[in-house]
């Protein structure tokens, strides 16, 4: 298979068609933007990482049942997915209060959630990903209310199968954003990455946290974070 021209360039990662019908070829970049890239920077390392890391996740997705874009790694920081048409929704599930859910109803983060909170932001940098609910997403054309039944349902397994087996890793899963995507039949399946720089991941006790708002608040040793989260999941590179 090679590669041929790009199709996209995100802030992590850029997307290049195949001689394959139907396969992405997906490189992950060092590149690390917040706020909407207001803030922008390098974190080093970061490509091989994410490539690593978010190849677990989906392969352990995978072997529980949740079907998802991730065919194979070729190389450190690339790997091969199917071709998937992405929903321009972002599936945000929390397990507790962080980042702009404690900021937006003034909750103090670490709090922890009776329940799991599903929410819907619209996919559109140049709005800033705005919060949206059922009622925007018909009116926008985002997708069908029975999709979105399927969003929240897929949504809620992985954060089942990915609670339970961080937790066995001494990790919090405090939330995490997820896309999803049409294939080229129409299914829907779970497409881009699960990695430090989507999820929100805390040391089970010591609430250290091993995520992107190391980068996000200044913490520092924002590369050792995405490091020990690979060394923790079993990840085999040295890097
Ligand atoms: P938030 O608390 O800032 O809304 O973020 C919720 C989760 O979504 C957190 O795990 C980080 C992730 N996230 C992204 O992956 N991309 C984004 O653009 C934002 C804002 C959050």
């Amino acid at each position: 298979m090679e590669k041929l021209e790009q199709l996209y360039e995100g802030k992590a990662k850029k997307v290049f068609k195949t001689t394959e019908p139907e396969k992405f070829w997906i490189k992950y970049k060092d590149d690390a933007t917040a706020f909407n890239g207001e803030k922008k920077g390098q974190i080093a390392g970061k490509g091989t990482l994410n490539n690593e890391i978010s190849a677990i996740f989906l392969c352990l997705l995978k072997e529980k049942g949740v079907d998802n874009h991730f065919i194979k790694k070729i190389s450190s920081t690339e790997q091969i997915v199917q071709q998937v048409e992405i929903i321009p929704i972002e599936v945000v599930v929390r397990n507790i209060a962080a980042g702009s859910l404690a900021k937006r109803l003034g909750w103090e983060e670490g709090k922890e959630l009776p329940g799991t909170i599903v929410e819907f932001y619209y996919k559109n940098d140049e709005l800033g990903d705005p919060l949206i609910n059922n009622d925007h997403i018909a009116i926008l054309g985002l997708a069908l209310d029975s999709e979105l039944v399927e969003l929240r349902k897929q949504a809620l397994k992985i954060n089942e199968i990915l609670k339970e087996y961080l937790f066995n890793k001494d990790i919090i899963l405090v939330d995490f954003k997820l896309e999803f995507g049409k294939t080229p039949a129409g299914t829907i399946i779970l497409a881009d990455e699960i990695s430090p720089d989507t999820c929100r991941f805390w040391d089970a006790h010591t609430k250290e946290k091993l995520d992107k708002d190391r980068f996000r608040r200044d913490l520092g040793n924002v590369e050792e974070a995405y490091q020990e989260i690979l060394r923790r999941i079993g990840g085999s590179i040295n890097v």
